[in-house]
């Protein structure tokens, strides 16, 4: 009896630690599952933080503010790069999600929307999306 109580103890704490190892993996292991930017994509990748990042999210994951662009329905064939520059240069009325709509951005030029594109179509590449 006593020794079924130990072994169910034991049972608990591997179960609490494998938990807490859960919780923590993603953050600690995120390093490797991130090939890192290649160079000439720096330039994009800042862009977009500055300009993007605050609603499609840190290498467009997306955000509460806004959908992931790494995501099929923004695959080249679907959202073209006229889509970009007509979301940056117009804004988007909501209608694949339920964000609202995504204001016109001020201060990005059609040639730095051109660096987002190929930063984001990077990100996309590297998910296996196209
Ligand atoms: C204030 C938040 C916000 C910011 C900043 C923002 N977006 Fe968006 N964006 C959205 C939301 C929300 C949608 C989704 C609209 C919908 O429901 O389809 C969207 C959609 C898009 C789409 C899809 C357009 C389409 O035709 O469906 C593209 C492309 C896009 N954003 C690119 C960008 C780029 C590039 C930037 C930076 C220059 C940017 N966004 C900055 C909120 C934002």
């Amino acid at each position: 009896m006593a020794d079924r109580r130990v072994q169910a103890a034991k049972g608990g704490l591997l179960l609490a630690g494998g938990l807490a190892w859960a919780l923590l993996a993603p953050t600690t292991g995120s390093g490797e599952s991130k090939p890192s930017v290649p160079g000439e994509l720096k330039p994009g990748e800042t862009l977009f933080n500055n300009n993007c990042g605050r609603c499609h999210g840190e290498r467009g994951t997306g955000t509460s503010n806004g959908p992931p662009l790494v995501h099929k329905i923004y695959e080249p064939n679907h959202h073209g790069d006229a889509a970009f520059q007509r979301a940056a240069a117009m804004g988007v009325r909501a209608h694949h999600w339920q964000f609202g709509d995504m204001p016109k951005i001020q201060g990005v030029s059609p040639s730095d929307v051109d660096e987002i594109v190929k930063y984001v179509r990077w990100l996309q590449r590297q998910a296996g999306i196209f």
